[in-house]
């Protein structure tokens, strides 16, 4: 049966001129589900949305629609920027003080909901077919949904952490927004913990009943489950295998000129942790001077919602940072950071995590992060330290666990990490390790992530 998805990004890009599939763990896992089953993909077609309203795809033999949204230019700056990356971003992951409420935020985020709400009905021309929510940018789309359609199967996928009540006490608006949610069936999160603090909120909602997993609400029940989303596992294994990729990862290590080698991927985000680690890597050689020369680090940082002023702020912050320890290590040709602003296909990243000795994946929360389920899954004889604090941490038990607040902490274990590497009976050591997270990152896999969710939606629950 055919299925809507609504999301705020759309799932395909151009690249000289034709339409391909965008990069990133949504429209990979869910484009081959609409390939199989027909549909629609409704998103905020952020260019050209007037010249090209719909598109089909593929487009030599079309199986689905992309509907593009145009949305008015301050209605985004309200919405986008504002409500979702301004205010509800940072509160979901803990950064209250970077909260800015202001009515008209919340204002345009009603009217691009409405918006999307519209264009889903547009769309949805058989009742039977299941819809599918995507995001904090859309909390409200699924009551709008269900007010039009009391009947449909809708499912809503929260891709953040979802933080406790008292997180939620700080917003005006957190009663409308969880009534918005909880007009699908079904709502999907990574972790335990983050459907206990959902079922927390709710219990903050007058008239709601929380019974184990499920809420009673306005007549229906909802279902609250964990989800944990995983990566596209069968194509990262094909790149890691092209002799390229393995010709470049070559390169990598040879251009870095040390014995060691680390990787950082993330789009340049407060939420990452990126100065922190920074510190740490400069703490590792002050503490640790027997490491300068012996160890690069390669950290790659995607220009990300560049409009914000919050953002542009970190960038200048982490350019001086680098900078300084640049500045202050570098000798013989050596470069302690090699910090790369730009975007890396999936299979150029591949080539990193080949390369790479350890992946430093340390934000300070993050929903789940995915570059810590690739680098497990791509390395052949790293190691993955891996912040507590990310959803990630509560699938990958085997990674080294560290606090990404505690810089003295992580260049402690950066050292040890370091130490236990320099040579093979050492290096073996992680083996079993490295094994146990690769049969952990194959079983989450994103292909099964959307169809368990589907199936659970769809009401025959698959293990
Ligand atoms: N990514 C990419 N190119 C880059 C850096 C990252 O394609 O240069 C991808 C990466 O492979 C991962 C995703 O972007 O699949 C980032 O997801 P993650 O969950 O780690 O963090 P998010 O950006 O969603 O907060
Ligand atoms: C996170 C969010 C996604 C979002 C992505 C990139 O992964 O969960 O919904 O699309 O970041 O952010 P952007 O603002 O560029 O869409």
């Amino acid at each position: 049966m055919s299925l809507v998805v609504v999301a705020n990004r759309e799932p395909l890009r151009q690249e000289r001129g034709r339409w391909v599939p965008a990069v990133g763990g949504l429209a990979t896992a869910l484009l081959p589900v609409l390939e199989r089953r027909g549909g629609t993909w409704v998103a905020w077609g952020e260019k050209e949305a007037d010249a090209v309203p719909r598109l089909a795809h593929p487009p030599e033999a079309p199986r689905f629609t992309v509907r593009r949204l145009h949305v008015p230019a301050r209605e985004v700056t309200g919405s986008y920027h504002g409500m979702a990356n301004r205010v509800l971003w940072p509160l979901a992951h803990y950064f209250l003080e970077r909260v800015e409420l202001r009515r008209a935020f919340y204002a345009a985020y009603q009217a691009t909901n409405r918006r999307f709400a519209e264009a889903v009905l547009e769309e949805w021309t058989d009742p039977a077919t299941p819809v599918w929510v995507h995001d904090y940018h859309l909390m409200l789309v699924p009551a709008l949904l269900r007010a039009a359609r009391p009947g449909a199967r809708i499912g809503f996928f929260w891709h953040i952490p979802w933080p406790p009540p008292e997180v939620w006490q700080v917003l005006p608006w957190t009663r409308q927004l969880l009534e918005g949610v909880l007009g699908a069936d079904l709502v999907g999160l990574h972790t335990p913990e983050y459907v206990a603090n959902f079922l927390a909120t709710c219990r903050t909602l007058p008239g709601a009943v929380v019974d184990g997993q499920r809420v009673r609400w306005q007549g229906r029940t909802i279902r609250v489950e964990a989800h944990p989303i995983g990566i596209d596992t069968a194509r990262f294994a094909q790149w890691a295998a092209e002799p390229r990729v393995r010709e470049r990862a070559r390169r990598i290590r040879r251009m870095a000129g040390t014995p060691l080698v680390v990787v950082g991927v993330d789009r340049l985000d407060y939420t990452k942790g990126i100065p922190e680690r920074l510190a740490a890597w400069e703490r590792l050689f002050e503490r640790y001077p027997q490491w300068l020369g012996q160890v690069t680090l390669y950290q790659i940082a995607v220009p990300s919602r560049t409009r914000l002023p919050s953002y542009r702020l970190l960038k200048r912050l982490v350019d001086e940072q680098v900078g300084r320890i640049n500045g202050a290590y570098m000798r013989d040709g050596w470069v302690p950071v090699h910090y790369l602003y730009r975007a890396f296909t999936p299979r150029e990243l591949t080539a990193f995590y080949l390369a790479a000795d350890a992946a430093l994946v340390t934000p300070l929360r993050d929903g789940m992060n995915l570059v810590a389920q690739e680098y497990a899954w791509v390395t052949e004889n790293g190691v993955l330290i891996l912040s507590s604090l990310a959803g990630a941490a509560s699938v990958l038990p085997e990674a080294v666990a560290v606090n990404p607040f505690d810089v003295d902490g992580l260049a402690d274990t950066l050292h040890e990490v370091l130490a236990s590497l320099a040579d093979e009976p050492g290096r073996r050591r992680w083996d079993a390790r490295r094994a146990a997270l690769k049969e952990r990152v194959a079983a989450l896999d994103v292909h099964r992530w959307a169809e368990r969710f589907l199936a659970s939606l769809e009401g025959s629950p698959v293990t």
